[in-house]
Protein backbone atom coordinates (compact mmCIF):
# COMPACT_ATOMS: atom_id res chain seq x y z
CA UNK A 1 0.00 0.00 0.00
CA UNK A 2 1.52 3.26 -0.91
CA UNK A 3 2.50 5.39 2.13
CA UNK A 4 1.67 9.17 1.72
CA UNK A 5 2.33 11.08 4.54
CA UNK A 6 3.85 14.72 3.93
CA UNK A 7 4.44 16.30 7.02
CA UNK A 8 5.69 20.15 6.00
CA UNK A 9 6.56 22.25 8.61
CA UNK A 10 6.36 25.88 7.55
CA UNK A 11 6.80 28.69 9.66
CA UNK A 12 5.53 31.72 7.73
CA UNK A 13 6.31 35.17 9.21
CA UNK A 14 5.44 38.10 7.22
CA UNK A 15 6.64 41.54 8.30
CA UNK A 16 6.17 42.18 11.76
CA UNK A 17 3.50 39.25 12.29
CA UNK A 18 4.69 35.92 12.83
CA UNK A 19 1.90 33.05 12.27
CA UNK A 20 2.58 30.22 14.46
CA UNK A 21 3.64 27.00 12.39
CA UNK A 22 2.08 24.90 10.01
CA UNK A 23 1.79 21.00 9.90
CA UNK A 24 0.16 19.71 6.78
CA UNK A 25 -1.30 15.85 6.52
CA UNK A 26 -2.61 14.15 3.80
CA UNK A 27 -4.40 11.08 4.85
CA UNK A 28 -6.16 8.28 2.69
CA UNK A 29 -8.26 6.29 4.99
CA UNK A 30 -9.27 2.87 3.39
CA UNK A 31 -10.15 -0.65 4.14
CA UNK A 32 -7.50 -3.03 4.61
CA UNK A 33 -6.84 -6.36 6.31
CA UNK A 34 -5.91 -6.37 9.79
CA UNK A 35 -5.58 -9.08 12.49
CA UNK A 36 -5.19 -7.14 16.20
CA UNK A 37 -5.95 -10.63 17.66
CA UNK A 38 -4.34 -13.06 15.36
CA UNK A 39 -7.78 -13.22 13.40
CA UNK A 40 -7.44 -11.37 9.96
CA UNK A 41 -10.72 -8.88 9.58
CA UNK A 42 -11.61 -5.91 7.64
CA UNK A 43 -9.73 -2.86 9.10
CA UNK A 44 -9.84 1.00 8.90
CA UNK A 45 -6.33 2.03 8.30
CA UNK A 46 -4.90 5.90 7.50
CA UNK A 47 -2.06 5.37 4.83
CA UNK A 48 -2.03 1.81 5.03
CA UNK A 49 -1.75 1.86 9.04
CA UNK A 50 -3.48 0.70 12.07
CA UNK A 51 -2.91 2.22 14.30
CA UNK A 52 -2.84 5.62 12.22
CA UNK A 53 -0.15 8.23 11.94
CA UNK A 54 1.07 9.95 14.68
CA UNK A 55 0.67 13.66 14.55
CA UNK A 56 3.27 15.16 16.37
CA UNK A 57 3.11 19.09 16.72
CA UNK A 58 3.44 21.89 19.55
CA UNK A 59 1.55 24.39 21.49
CA UNK A 60 -0.30 26.62 19.40
CA UNK A 61 0.64 25.18 15.91
CA UNK A 62 -1.83 24.81 12.98
CA UNK A 63 -3.00 21.12 12.40
CA UNK A 64 -4.01 20.66 8.35
CA UNK A 65 -5.11 17.41 7.73
CA UNK A 66 -6.96 16.33 4.60
CA UNK A 67 -9.03 13.51 4.73
CA UNK A 68 -9.60 11.20 1.73
CA UNK A 69 -12.55 8.79 2.18
CA UNK A 70 -12.12 6.19 0.52
CA UNK A 71 -14.51 3.82 2.40
CA UNK A 72 -17.92 2.81 1.54
CA UNK A 73 -19.70 4.85 4.18
CA UNK A 74 -19.47 8.71 5.50
CA UNK A 75 -16.72 9.15 8.03
CA UNK A 76 -15.94 11.83 10.31
CA UNK A 77 -12.08 11.82 12.39
CA UNK A 78 -12.23 13.51 16.19
CA UNK A 79 -9.44 15.05 17.80
CA UNK A 80 -10.68 14.18 21.82
CA UNK A 81 -9.50 16.74 24.08
CA UNK A 82 -8.23 19.22 21.21
CA UNK A 83 -10.29 22.00 22.37
CA UNK A 84 -10.93 23.55 18.88
CA UNK A 85 -11.38 26.98 20.72
CA UNK A 86 -14.05 28.89 18.96
CA UNK A 87 -14.22 26.40 16.39
CA UNK A 88 -16.22 23.58 17.34
CA UNK A 89 -16.71 22.72 13.27
CA UNK A 90 -13.93 21.19 13.30
CA UNK A 91 -14.68 19.11 16.09
CA UNK A 92 -15.91 16.01 13.52
CA UNK A 93 -19.22 14.87 15.60
CA UNK A 94 -22.62 14.75 13.32
CA UNK A 95 -23.76 17.21 16.07
CA UNK A 96 -21.59 19.65 14.33
CA UNK A 97 -20.50 18.77 10.81
CA UNK A 98 -21.59 16.98 7.58
CA UNK A 99 -19.68 13.74 7.35
CA UNK A 100 -17.44 13.43 4.51
CA UNK A 101 -19.60 11.43 1.49
CA UNK A 102 -17.55 8.36 0.53
CA UNK A 103 -15.08 8.81 -2.28
CA UNK A 104 -14.31 12.37 -1.59
CA UNK A 105 -11.98 14.65 0.54
CA UNK A 106 -12.31 17.41 3.56
CA UNK A 107 -9.51 19.40 4.55
CA UNK A 108 -9.69 19.49 9.07
CA UNK A 109 -7.91 22.48 9.80
CA UNK A 110 -7.23 23.81 14.02
CA UNK A 111 -4.64 24.95 16.13
CA UNK A 112 -3.52 23.52 19.42
CA UNK A 113 -3.83 26.86 21.00
CA UNK A 114 -2.24 26.93 24.73
CA UNK A 115 -2.36 23.02 25.25
CA UNK A 116 0.53 20.19 25.90
CA UNK A 117 0.07 16.47 26.49
CA UNK A 118 -1.17 13.69 24.79
CA UNK A 119 -4.75 12.34 22.67
CA UNK A 120 -6.07 9.99 20.36
CA UNK A 121 -8.12 11.01 16.98
CA UNK A 122 -10.97 8.20 15.76
CA UNK A 123 -13.86 8.27 13.66
CA UNK A 124 -17.28 9.87 15.09
CA UNK A 125 -19.48 7.90 12.63
CA UNK A 126 -21.06 4.63 12.40
CA UNK A 127 -18.95 2.29 14.60
CA UNK A 128 -16.03 2.53 12.59
CA UNK A 129 -13.56 3.12 15.69
CA UNK A 130 -14.26 -0.31 16.24
CA UNK A 131 -12.33 -1.92 13.02
CA UNK A 132 -9.64 1.23 13.64
CA UNK A 133 -9.26 4.89 12.04
CA UNK A 134 -7.43 5.55 15.16
CA UNK A 135 -4.07 7.40 15.89
CA UNK A 136 -2.07 9.53 18.66
CA UNK A 137 -1.56 13.25 18.58
CA UNK A 138 1.28 14.70 20.74
CA UNK A 139 1.36 17.94 21.63
CA UNK A 140 5.02 19.24 23.00
CA UNK A 141 5.61 22.34 25.01
CA UNK A 142 6.82 25.54 23.26
CA UNK A 143 10.64 25.89 23.37
CA UNK A 144 11.69 28.00 26.44
CA UNK A 145 9.17 26.55 27.98
CA UNK A 146 10.23 24.05 30.88
CA UNK A 147 8.59 20.88 31.51
CA UNK A 148 9.07 19.51 34.96
CA UNK A 149 11.26 16.49 33.71
CA UNK A 150 14.35 15.96 31.80
CA UNK A 151 14.32 15.32 28.38
CA UNK A 152 13.35 11.27 27.96
CA UNK A 153 15.68 9.19 25.61
CA UNK A 154 12.76 8.60 23.21
CA UNK A 155 9.05 8.61 23.07
CA UNK A 156 7.52 5.23 22.97
CA UNK A 157 3.27 5.30 22.09
CA UNK A 158 1.14 3.30 23.51
CA UNK A 159 -2.56 2.71 22.08
CA UNK A 160 -4.23 -0.15 23.77
CA UNK A 161 -7.77 -1.41 24.65
CA UNK A 162 -10.32 -4.24 24.34
CA UNK A 163 -11.14 -5.42 20.61
CA UNK A 164 -13.79 -7.48 18.90
CA UNK A 165 -13.38 -9.65 15.69
CA UNK A 166 -16.27 -8.42 14.16
CA UNK A 167 -15.66 -5.43 12.87
CA UNK A 168 -17.88 -2.21 12.70
CA UNK A 169 -20.65 -3.48 10.29
CA UNK A 170 -21.46 -6.51 11.66
CA UNK A 171 -21.11 -4.80 15.08
CA UNK A 172 -23.42 -1.81 14.35
CA UNK A 173 -26.30 -4.76 12.95
CA UNK A 174 -26.32 -6.06 16.59
CA UNK A 175 -26.58 -2.81 18.12
CA UNK A 176 -29.17 -1.64 15.42
CA UNK A 177 -31.28 -4.95 15.63
CA UNK A 178 -31.66 -3.79 19.27
CA UNK A 179 -28.94 -5.75 21.45
CA UNK A 180 -25.90 -5.32 23.58
CA UNK A 181 -22.36 -6.36 21.58
CA UNK A 182 -21.48 -8.37 24.68
CA UNK A 183 -18.25 -9.02 25.75
CA UNK A 184 -14.91 -8.02 23.83
CA UNK A 185 -12.48 -10.60 22.46
CA UNK A 186 -9.50 -9.52 23.66
CA UNK A 187 -7.00 -7.03 24.56
CA UNK A 188 -4.70 -5.43 21.82
CA UNK A 189 -1.77 -3.13 21.83
CA UNK A 190 -0.29 -1.32 19.07
CA UNK A 191 -2.78 -3.67 16.53
CA UNK A 192 -1.16 -6.95 18.25
CA UNK A 193 -1.74 -8.65 20.91
CA UNK A 194 0.71 -11.28 22.36
CA UNK A 195 1.15 -14.12 24.79
CA UNK A 196 3.69 -14.81 27.43
CA UNK A 197 6.06 -17.09 26.48
CA UNK A 198 5.91 -16.64 22.57
CA UNK A 199 9.32 -17.21 21.25
CA UNK A 200 8.57 -15.56 17.58
CA UNK A 201 6.97 -11.76 19.54
CA UNK A 202 9.21 -9.18 18.22
CA UNK A 203 9.81 -6.41 20.88
CA UNK A 204 7.28 -3.56 20.76
CA UNK A 205 10.04 -1.11 21.75
CA UNK A 206 13.64 -1.39 23.00
CA UNK A 207 15.25 0.79 25.71
CA UNK A 208 19.18 1.74 25.91
CA UNK A 209 20.71 0.66 29.27
CA UNK A 210 20.43 3.70 32.04
CA UNK A 211 18.14 5.75 29.83
CA UNK A 212 14.51 6.58 31.06
CA UNK A 213 11.99 6.76 28.18
CA UNK A 214 8.24 8.20 27.92
CA UNK A 215 5.53 6.07 27.55
CA UNK A 216 2.49 7.76 26.12
CA UNK A 217 -0.38 5.14 26.82
CA UNK A 218 -3.98 5.69 26.09
CA UNK A 219 -7.13 3.25 26.07
CA UNK A 220 -8.65 3.39 22.88
CA UNK A 221 -11.10 0.63 23.68
CA UNK A 222 -14.69 0.08 23.06
CA UNK A 223 -15.71 -0.22 26.76
CA UNK A 224 -13.37 -2.15 29.28
CA UNK A 225 -10.85 -0.46 31.45
CA UNK A 226 -7.71 -1.20 31.93
CA UNK A 227 -4.92 -1.90 33.83
CA UNK A 228 -1.10 -2.06 32.78
CA UNK A 229 1.99 -2.44 34.14
CA UNK A 230 5.66 -3.28 32.95
CA UNK A 231 7.37 -6.48 34.39
CA UNK A 232 9.90 -5.48 36.91
CA UNK A 233 9.58 -1.69 36.42
CA UNK A 234 7.66 1.26 38.42
CA UNK A 235 6.29 4.07 36.29
CA UNK A 236 6.64 8.05 37.60
CA UNK A 237 3.47 9.54 36.01
CA UNK A 238 4.09 13.05 34.59
CA UNK A 239 1.03 13.86 32.60
CA UNK A 240 -2.53 12.89 32.29
CA UNK A 241 -4.68 14.38 29.41
CA UNK A 242 -2.74 17.18 29.25
CA UNK A 243 -1.51 18.29 32.69
CA UNK A 244 1.40 17.70 34.51
CA UNK A 245 0.94 16.27 37.37
CA UNK A 246 2.62 15.28 40.50
CA UNK A 247 5.23 12.70 40.05
CA UNK A 248 4.15 10.06 41.67
CA UNK A 249 5.82 5.91 41.11
CA UNK A 250 2.82 3.53 40.24
CA UNK A 251 3.64 -0.52 40.13
CA UNK A 252 0.51 0.05 37.57
CA UNK A 253 -2.24 2.58 36.40
CA UNK A 254 -5.95 1.83 35.74
CA UNK A 255 -6.58 3.54 32.38
CA UNK A 256 -10.31 4.12 31.16
CA UNK A 257 -11.86 4.13 27.88
CA UNK A 258 -10.41 7.66 26.45
CA UNK A 259 -8.00 8.04 28.79
CA UNK A 260 -4.38 9.16 28.28
CA UNK A 261 -1.33 9.88 30.33
CA UNK A 262 2.77 9.67 29.89
CA UNK A 263 5.04 7.80 32.27
CA UNK A 264 8.52 7.55 32.73
CA UNK A 265 10.32 4.22 33.05
CA UNK A 266 14.39 3.76 33.55
CA UNK A 267 15.82 0.88 31.87
CA UNK A 268 17.64 -0.06 35.29
CA UNK A 269 17.27 -3.42 35.74
CA UNK A 270 18.84 -6.80 34.55
CA UNK A 271 19.44 -6.37 30.86
CA UNK A 272 16.89 -9.19 28.95
CA UNK A 273 13.06 -8.42 27.68
CA UNK A 274 10.29 -7.62 30.32
CA UNK A 275 6.60 -8.07 29.59
CA UNK A 276 4.56 -4.65 29.27
CA UNK A 277 0.97 -6.33 30.93
CA UNK A 278 -2.76 -5.08 29.92
CA UNK A 279 -5.23 -6.92 31.91
CA UNK A 280 -8.93 -6.00 31.76
CA UNK A 281 -10.68 -4.45 34.93
CA UNK A 282 -14.42 -4.62 36.15
CA UNK A 283 -15.16 -7.80 33.87
CA UNK A 284 -16.81 -11.37 34.22
CA UNK A 285 -13.69 -12.81 31.90
CA UNK A 286 -10.08 -11.05 32.81
CA UNK A 287 -8.65 -10.20 29.41
CA UNK A 288 -5.22 -9.89 28.99
CA UNK A 289 -2.33 -9.53 26.47
CA UNK A 290 1.58 -9.16 26.81
CA UNK A 291 4.42 -6.74 24.51
CA UNK A 292 7.51 -7.34 25.01
CA UNK A 293 9.75 -4.72 26.19
CA UNK A 294 13.58 -5.37 25.25
CA UNK A 295 16.84 -3.79 26.17
CA UNK A 296 19.16 -3.53 23.78
CA UNK A 297 22.04 -4.88 25.46
CA UNK A 298 20.55 -8.01 26.83
CA UNK A 299 20.90 -10.41 23.70
CA UNK A 300 16.97 -11.06 23.14
CA UNK A 301 16.93 -12.96 26.54
CA UNK A 302 13.47 -14.01 27.21
CA UNK A 303 10.70 -12.47 29.75
CA UNK A 304 10.08 -14.59 32.56
CA UNK A 305 6.78 -15.77 32.35
CA UNK A 306 5.79 -14.60 35.90
CA UNK A 307 3.40 -11.27 34.94
CA UNK A 308 3.49 -9.05 38.01
CA UNK A 309 -0.49 -9.67 39.44
CA UNK A 310 -2.87 -7.16 38.40
CA UNK A 311 -4.74 -5.44 41.38
CA UNK A 312 -7.88 -6.79 42.93
CA UNK A 313 -11.54 -7.03 41.41
CA UNK A 314 -14.98 -6.34 42.97
CA UNK A 315 -15.27 -3.94 45.63
CA UNK A 316 -12.04 -4.06 47.27
CA UNK A 317 -10.53 -3.60 43.61
CA UNK A 318 -12.86 -0.36 43.31
CA UNK A 319 -11.80 1.08 46.65
CA UNK A 320 -8.26 0.29 45.06
CA UNK A 321 -8.69 2.50 41.84
CA UNK A 322 -10.62 5.38 43.80
CA UNK A 323 -7.47 5.34 45.52
CA UNK A 324 -5.08 5.85 42.74
CA UNK A 325 -7.64 8.15 41.34
CA UNK A 326 -7.41 10.45 44.37
CA UNK A 327 -3.69 10.37 43.99
CA UNK A 328 -3.75 12.41 40.39
CA UNK A 329 -2.89 15.83 41.40
CA UNK A 330 -2.17 18.37 39.16
CA UNK A 331 1.54 19.79 39.64
CA UNK A 332 0.84 23.59 40.36
CA UNK A 333 4.38 24.98 40.10
CA UNK A 334 5.11 23.27 36.58
CA UNK A 335 5.18 25.91 33.79
CA UNK A 336 3.32 25.18 30.72
CA UNK A 337 0.36 26.02 28.66
CA UNK A 338 -2.39 26.16 31.12
CA UNK A 339 -5.72 23.87 29.68
CA UNK A 340 -8.17 26.18 30.12
CA UNK A 341 -6.66 29.72 30.18
CA UNK A 342 -10.20 31.77 31.26
CA UNK A 343 -10.56 29.06 33.97
CA UNK A 344 -7.89 30.02 35.79
CA UNK A 345 -5.42 27.94 38.30
CA UNK A 346 -7.93 29.19 41.28
CA UNK A 347 -11.41 27.01 40.03
CA UNK A 348 -11.57 26.61 43.90
CA UNK A 349 -12.65 30.28 44.09
CA UNK A 350 -14.78 30.79 41.54
CA UNK A 351 -18.87 30.69 42.31
CA UNK A 352 -20.72 27.78 40.74
CA UNK A 353 -23.15 29.13 38.93
CA UNK A 354 -24.89 25.86 37.53
CA UNK A 355 -25.16 22.95 38.96
CA UNK A 356 -25.72 19.63 35.95
CA UNK A 357 -26.66 16.45 37.90
CA UNK A 358 -26.10 13.53 35.08
CA UNK A 359 -27.18 10.14 35.34
CA UNK A 360 -26.86 7.58 32.92
CA UNK A 361 -29.64 4.89 32.36
CA UNK A 362 -30.35 1.68 30.08
CA UNK A 363 -34.01 1.01 28.84
CA UNK A 364 -36.18 -0.67 26.15
CA UNK A 365 -37.90 1.40 23.91
CA UNK A 366 -40.20 -0.68 21.23
CA UNK A 367 -38.17 -3.53 21.73
CA UNK A 368 -34.76 -2.21 21.59
CA UNK A 369 -32.46 -1.50 23.56
CA UNK A 370 -31.60 2.05 24.25
CA UNK A 371 -28.77 4.29 26.78
CA UNK A 372 -29.70 7.82 27.72
CA UNK A 373 -28.60 10.42 30.04
CA UNK A 374 -31.55 12.11 32.15
CA UNK A 375 -34.02 9.95 30.58
CA UNK A 376 -33.36 10.77 26.83
CA UNK A 377 -31.23 8.93 24.29
CA UNK A 378 -30.02 10.87 22.01
CA UNK A 379 -30.04 10.39 18.09
CA UNK A 380 -28.03 12.15 15.20
CA UNK A 381 -30.76 14.00 12.64
CA UNK A 382 -29.15 14.29 9.17
CA UNK A 383 -28.98 17.94 9.56
CA UNK A 384 -26.38 18.83 12.31
CA UNK A 385 -27.67 20.86 15.36
CA UNK A 386 -24.52 23.22 15.13
CA UNK A 387 -25.71 23.68 11.37
CA UNK A 388 -29.44 24.53 11.87
CA UNK A 389 -28.18 26.80 14.77
CA UNK A 390 -26.20 28.71 12.27
CA UNK A 391 -28.54 28.70 9.78
CA UNK A 392 -30.96 30.06 12.04
CA UNK A 393 -33.61 26.68 12.33
CA UNK A 394 -33.33 25.11 15.25
CA UNK A 395 -36.59 24.66 16.20
CA UNK A 396 -36.74 21.94 12.42
CA UNK A 397 -34.08 19.80 13.86
CA UNK A 398 -33.99 19.95 17.58
CA UNK A 399 -35.69 20.85 20.77
CA UNK A 400 -33.47 23.09 23.57
CA UNK A 401 -33.70 21.60 27.11
CA UNK A 402 -35.46 18.25 26.17
CA UNK A 403 -32.44 17.02 29.37
CA UNK A 404 -32.83 18.49 32.51
CA UNK A 405 -30.57 19.47 34.62
CA UNK A 406 -31.70 16.77 37.20
CA UNK A 407 -32.47 13.28 36.74
CA UNK A 408 -35.88 12.55 36.16
CA UNK A 409 -37.93 9.87 38.25
CA UNK A 410 -39.03 6.51 36.58
CA UNK A 411 -37.01 5.05 34.04
CA UNK A 412 -38.69 6.60 31.05
CA UNK A 413 -36.85 7.31 27.63
CA UNK A 414 -37.08 9.70 25.49
CA UNK A 415 -35.21 9.50 21.60
CA UNK A 416 -34.49 12.35 20.34
CA UNK A 417 -31.91 15.07 19.75
CA UNK A 418 -30.44 16.02 23.16
CA UNK A 419 -29.20 19.22 23.65
CA UNK A 420 -28.81 21.45 26.87
CA UNK A 421 -28.76 25.33 26.24
CA UNK A 422 -25.66 26.73 28.27
CA UNK A 423 -24.97 30.43 28.83
CA UNK A 424 -21.49 31.58 27.47
CA UNK A 425 -18.61 31.96 30.41
CA UNK A 426 -20.85 30.13 33.05
CA UNK A 427 -18.87 28.30 35.83
CA UNK A 428 -20.79 24.77 36.05
CA UNK A 429 -20.46 21.82 38.22
CA UNK A 430 -21.55 18.40 36.59
CA UNK A 431 -22.48 15.42 38.93
CA UNK A 432 -22.29 12.09 36.83
CA UNK A 433 -24.27 9.56 39.02
CA UNK A 434 -24.25 6.32 37.75
CA UNK A 435 -26.84 3.86 39.35
CA UNK A 436 -25.81 1.33 37.06
CA UNK A 437 -23.26 -1.71 37.89
CA UNK A 438 -20.92 -1.39 35.10
CA UNK A 439 -18.08 1.14 35.25
CA UNK A 440 -19.02 4.63 32.97
CA UNK A 441 -16.58 6.78 31.14
CA UNK A 442 -17.55 10.30 30.02
CA UNK A 443 -15.79 12.82 27.51
CA UNK A 444 -16.64 16.32 27.28
CA UNK A 445 -15.17 18.34 23.58
CA UNK A 446 -14.21 21.78 23.73
CA UNK A 447 -12.57 22.45 27.45
CA UNK A 448 -10.59 20.87 30.01
CA UNK A 449 -11.99 20.29 33.83
CA UNK A 450 -11.16 20.01 36.63
CA UNK A 451 -12.30 16.43 38.51
CA UNK A 452 -12.60 17.15 41.59
CA UNK A 453 -14.34 14.10 43.35
CA UNK A 454 -14.90 10.57 42.69
CA UNK A 455 -17.26 9.54 45.76
CA UNK A 456 -19.39 5.68 46.41
CA UNK A 457 -23.10 6.27 47.18
CA UNK A 458 -25.01 9.36 46.16
CA UNK A 459 -24.16 12.70 45.59
CA UNK A 460 -25.76 15.34 47.99
CA UNK A 461 -24.84 19.26 48.33
CA UNK A 462 -22.91 18.26 51.14
CA UNK A 463 -20.07 16.29 49.20
CA UNK A 464 -19.14 19.53 48.55
CA UNK A 465 -16.78 19.76 50.95
CA UNK A 466 -14.59 17.01 49.59
CA UNK A 467 -14.21 18.42 46.61
CA UNK A 468 -10.50 18.86 46.28
CA UNK A 469 -10.15 22.46 45.56
CA UNK A 470 -6.69 22.67 45.02
CA UNK A 471 -4.51 20.72 42.71
CA UNK A 472 -7.48 18.38 40.83
CA UNK A 473 -6.09 17.60 37.60
CA UNK A 474 -7.26 19.03 34.49
CA UNK A 475 -8.37 16.79 32.21
CA UNK A 476 -11.24 16.21 29.55
CA UNK A 477 -12.52 13.08 30.62
CA UNK A 478 -13.52 11.25 33.66
CA UNK A 479 -14.68 7.68 34.45
CA UNK A 480 -17.64 7.15 36.87
CA UNK A 481 -17.40 3.75 39.70
CA UNK A 482 -20.63 1.62 39.53
CA UNK A 483 -23.13 2.94 42.09
CA UNK A 484 -20.95 6.05 43.06
CA UNK A 485 -20.72 9.97 41.57
CA UNK A 486 -17.95 11.77 40.12
CA UNK A 487 -17.65 15.99 39.91
CA UNK A 488 -16.38 18.00 37.69
CA UNK A 489 -16.30 21.97 37.27
CA UNK A 490 -15.26 24.07 33.64
CA UNK A 491 -16.09 27.80 32.61
CA UNK A 492 -17.96 27.08 29.35
CA UNK A 493 -16.02 30.12 27.81
CA UNK A 494 -15.47 28.60 24.24
CA UNK A 495 -18.60 29.04 22.09
CA UNK A 496 -19.79 26.53 19.93
CA UNK A 497 -21.65 23.12 20.03
CA UNK A 498 -19.84 20.61 22.21
CA UNK A 499 -20.52 16.73 22.76
CA UNK A 500 -20.50 15.37 25.81
CA UNK A 501 -20.76 11.25 25.50
CA UNK A 502 -20.17 8.46 27.08
CA UNK A 503 -17.10 6.65 25.42
CA UNK A 504 -18.42 3.21 25.71
CA UNK A 505 -18.55 3.03 22.41
CA UNK A 506 -22.28 1.30 22.17
CA UNK A 507 -23.13 3.79 24.94
CA UNK A 508 -22.93 7.04 23.06
CA UNK A 509 -24.17 4.85 19.62
CA UNK A 510 -27.21 3.84 21.55
CA UNK A 511 -27.65 7.46 22.92
CA UNK A 512 -25.76 8.03 25.80
CA UNK A 513 -24.71 11.29 24.95
CA UNK A 514 -25.97 15.45 24.20
CA UNK A 515 -24.61 18.33 23.09
CA UNK A 516 -24.06 21.44 25.15
CA UNK A 517 -25.20 24.37 23.01
CA UNK A 518 -22.95 27.46 24.43
CA UNK A 519 -23.70 30.39 22.65
CA UNK A 520 -21.98 33.84 22.82
CA UNK A 521 -24.63 36.51 22.19
CA UNK A 522 -22.15 38.53 20.59
CA UNK A 523 -21.93 36.52 17.63
CA UNK A 524 -18.88 37.99 16.67
CA UNK A 525 -15.62 36.49 15.67
CA UNK A 526 -13.97 37.61 18.69
CA UNK A 527 -15.87 34.59 20.68
CA UNK A 528 -16.24 31.93 17.45
CA UNK A 529 -15.08 31.55 14.11
CA UNK A 530 -17.58 31.07 10.76
CA UNK A 531 -17.98 27.78 9.03
CA UNK A 532 -15.46 27.03 6.26
CA UNK A 533 -16.54 27.09 3.05
CA UNK A 534 -15.64 23.81 2.41
CA UNK A 535 -17.52 21.89 4.80
CA UNK A 536 -20.22 20.05 3.08
CA UNK A 537 -23.68 20.84 3.83
CA UNK A 538 -26.21 18.28 4.48
CA UNK A 539 -29.95 17.76 5.42
CA UNK A 540 -32.37 20.83 5.25
CA UNK A 541 -29.42 23.11 5.02
CA UNK A 542 -28.33 22.31 1.80
CA UNK A 543 -30.45 24.25 -0.32
CA UNK A 544 -30.57 27.23 1.92
CA UNK A 545 -28.32 30.48 1.47
CA UNK A 546 -25.97 31.16 3.86
CA UNK A 547 -26.38 33.37 7.09
CA UNK A 548 -24.55 36.16 6.98
CA UNK A 549 -20.99 35.79 8.53
CA UNK A 550 -19.98 36.63 11.85
CA UNK A 551 -18.01 39.66 11.65
CA UNK A 552 -16.08 41.58 14.00
CA UNK A 553 -12.79 40.37 16.06
C1 LIG B 1 -5.97 4.87 -0.89
O1 LIG B 1 -5.83 3.53 -0.46
C2 LIG B 1 -6.53 2.61 -1.28
C3 LIG B 1 -6.43 1.26 -0.65
O2 LIG B 1 -5.10 0.94 -0.42
C4 LIG B 1 -5.93 2.64 -2.69
O3 LIG B 1 -6.66 1.77 -3.51
C5 LIG B 1 -6.01 4.04 -3.23
O4 LIG B 1 -5.36 4.11 -4.47
C6 LIG B 1 -5.37 5.03 -2.28
N1 LIG B 1 -5.59 6.39 -2.77
C7 LIG B 1 -4.61 7.26 -2.86
C8 LIG B 1 -5.01 8.63 -3.32
O5 LIG B 1 -3.46 6.99 -2.60
C1 LIG C 1 8.03 15.77 17.66
O1 LIG C 1 7.94 17.14 17.89
C2 LIG C 1 8.91 17.62 18.79
C3 LIG C 1 8.62 19.08 19.04
O2 LIG C 1 8.44 19.79 17.86
C4 LIG C 1 10.29 17.39 18.21
O3 LIG C 1 11.26 17.82 19.14
C5 LIG C 1 10.48 15.91 17.94
O4 LIG C 1 11.70 15.70 17.29
C6 LIG C 1 9.36 15.38 17.07
N1 LIG C 1 9.47 13.95 16.97
C7 LIG C 1 9.37 13.33 15.81
C8 LIG C 1 9.50 11.84 15.87
O5 LIG C 1 9.18 13.90 14.77
C1 LIG D 1 -9.37 17.81 -1.62
O1 LIG D 1 -8.03 17.54 -2.01
C2 LIG D 1 -7.53 18.42 -2.99
C3 LIG D 1 -6.19 17.88 -3.46
O2 LIG D 1 -5.28 17.85 -2.41
C4 LIG D 1 -7.46 19.81 -2.42
O3 LIG D 1 -6.98 20.72 -3.39
C5 LIG D 1 -8.85 20.24 -1.97
O4 LIG D 1 -8.78 21.48 -1.31
C6 LIG D 1 -9.44 19.20 -1.01
N1 LIG D 1 -10.83 19.53 -0.75
C7 LIG D 1 -11.29 19.79 0.48
C8 LIG D 1 -12.74 20.09 0.58
O5 LIG D 1 -10.58 19.79 1.46
C1 LIG E 1 6.51 20.10 39.68
O1 LIG E 1 7.16 20.83 38.67
C2 LIG E 1 8.30 21.49 39.15
C3 LIG E 1 8.77 22.50 38.12
O2 LIG E 1 9.17 21.90 36.93
C4 LIG E 1 9.33 20.44 39.52
O3 LIG E 1 10.52 21.05 39.95
C5 LIG E 1 8.75 19.59 40.64
O4 LIG E 1 9.63 18.53 40.93
C6 LIG E 1 7.40 19.03 40.27
N1 LIG E 1 6.79 18.54 41.49
C7 LIG E 1 6.37 17.28 41.65
C8 LIG E 1 5.87 16.95 43.01
O5 LIG E 1 6.36 16.45 40.79
C1 LIG F 1 -19.60 34.32 45.56
O1 LIG F 1 -20.77 34.15 46.32
C2 LIG F 1 -20.69 34.72 47.62
C3 LIG F 1 -21.93 34.30 48.43
O2 LIG F 1 -23.08 34.38 47.62
C4 LIG F 1 -20.56 36.24 47.49
O3 LIG F 1 -20.47 36.84 48.76
C5 LIG F 1 -19.28 36.53 46.70
O4 LIG F 1 -19.16 37.92 46.47
C6 LIG F 1 -19.29 35.80 45.37
N1 LIG F 1 -17.98 35.93 44.76
C7 LIG F 1 -17.81 36.30 43.51
C8 LIG F 1 -16.41 36.38 43.03
O5 LIG F 1 -18.73 36.59 42.78
C1 LIG G 1 -30.50 29.98 25.96
O1 LIG G 1 -30.18 30.63 27.19
C2 LIG G 1 -30.01 32.00 27.04
C3 LIG G 1 -29.53 32.54 28.36
O2 LIG G 1 -30.25 32.00 29.44
C4 LIG G 1 -31.32 32.64 26.61
O3 LIG G 1 -31.16 34.03 26.46
C5 LIG G 1 -31.72 32.03 25.29
O4 LIG G 1 -32.98 32.51 24.90
C6 LIG G 1 -31.77 30.55 25.37
N1 LIG G 1 -31.95 30.03 24.04
C7 LIG G 1 -32.75 29.06 23.77
C8 LIG G 1 -32.81 28.72 22.32
O5 LIG G 1 -33.40 28.48 24.62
Amino acid sequence: MKMIIVALFLCLSAGVMAEDPYHFFEWNVSYGTIAPLGVPQQGILINGQFPGPIINCTSNNNIVVNVFNNLDEPLLLTWAGVQHRKNSWQDGTLGTTCPIPAGTNFTYRFQVKDQIGTYFYFPTTALHRASGGIGMLKIHSRELIPVPFDNPADEYPVLLGDWYNKGHKALRAILDSGRSVGRPDGIQINGKSGKVGDKNAQPLFTMEPGKTYRYRVCNVGLKTSVNFRFQGHTMKLVELEGSHTVQNVYDSLDLHVGQCLSVLVTADKTPKDYYLVATSRFTKQALSSVAVIRYANGNGSPATPELPPPPPENSIGIAWSVNQFRSFRWNLTASAARPNPQGSYHYGKINITRTIKIANSRAMVNGKLRFGINGVSHVDKETPLKLAEYFGVPEKVFTYDLVKDEPPQGNNMVVAPSVLNATFRNFVEIIFENREKTIQTYHLDGYSFFAVAIEPGMWTPEKRKNYNLLDAVSRHTIHVYPNSWAAIMTTLDNAGMWNLRSDMLERSYLGQQLYFSVLSPARSLRDEYNILDTQPLCGIVKSMPKPTPYAGA
